[in-house]
């Protein structure tokens, strides 16, 4: 059985007396370990996808189903709780909290776990090495360049063990060379720790990384590349 299946989801918002559809009818199924990237134009409804997938948002109609899962009719705590040992997101803005220190921001996730201070620090400790970051725990996000914040919150995605990333075009506010090292840094969390990766990108080299590219058009799967 597929680890992601996606039956006929739908989002829609009302505007006005209209109604707007970025998410129409999608069918997709991802197996686990695989790693998926999504391409398509601006508000073809690559986000909506990704978050309805994290369980950040819920569909309009249809079913998600994860591990076997149902959730699209969990309640909004099993939800919170369903997603903070399934999921981790990473944003294009990395999205870390400006006050809290690199090793603080990776601890964040770990706080809604039932972990000793002891267990946490050597989780942050793991997640920091993996991401080759163990000797700036102590630097607030200003005192780290753009691909270093963007290693941190890879950190942070990680440290919980979740079974499945989300990335919502990791790479877009970097340059081409700190681009290439997330690249490379996210193909390794798919092929040597075996989780499954989704990733929003407009980049096809970036794609490149990825087994599989999905094309959104106006909210519709309109065309897939094996790489
Ligand atoms: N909260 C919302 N309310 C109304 N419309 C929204 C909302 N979120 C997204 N949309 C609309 O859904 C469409 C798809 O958005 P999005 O998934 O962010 O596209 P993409 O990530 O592909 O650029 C856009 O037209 C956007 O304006
Ligand atoms: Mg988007």
């Amino acid at each position: 059985m597929a680890q992601i299946n996606c039956v006929k989801l739908t989002k829609e918002y009302n505007k006005g007396e209209n109604v707007i559809r970025p998410l129409d009818e999608v069918d997709l199924e991802v197996e686990s370990g695989k790693f998926l990237a999504l391409m398509g134009p601006s508000g073809s409804g690559k986000t909506t996808l990704l978050n309805l997938i994290a369980g950040i948002d819920r569909p309009t109609l249809g079913n998600l189903i994860i591990g076997g899962n149902d959730i699209t009719g969990l309640s909004n705590s099993k939800l919170a709780q369903w997603r903070s040992e399934y999921i981790g997101y990473v944003f294009q803005l990395y999205n870390l909290v400006p006050v809290l220190t690199a090793y603080e921001n990776v601890e964040l996730p770990l706080l809604l776990q039932n972990l000793s201070r002891k267990e946490r620090h050597n989780e942050v400790q793991l997640a920091l090495e993996l991401v080759n970051l163990s000797d700036r725990y102590k630097h607030y996000p200003r005192q780290l360049s753009g691909g270093q914040e963007q290693r941190v919150a890879i950190a942070r995605a990680i440290v919980t063990d979740p079974k499945i990333i989300v990335a919502d075009e990791p790479t877009g506010d970097l340059d081409k060379k700190s681009a290439m090292a997330i690249m490379q840094l996210m193909q390794r969390l798919n092929k040597e720790l075996g989780k499954t990766m989704i990733m929003v990108t407009h980049d096809p080299k970036t794609a490149e990384f990825a087994d599989l590219t999905l094309h959104l058009e106006k909210g519709r799967l309109v065309e897939q590349m094996v790489h």
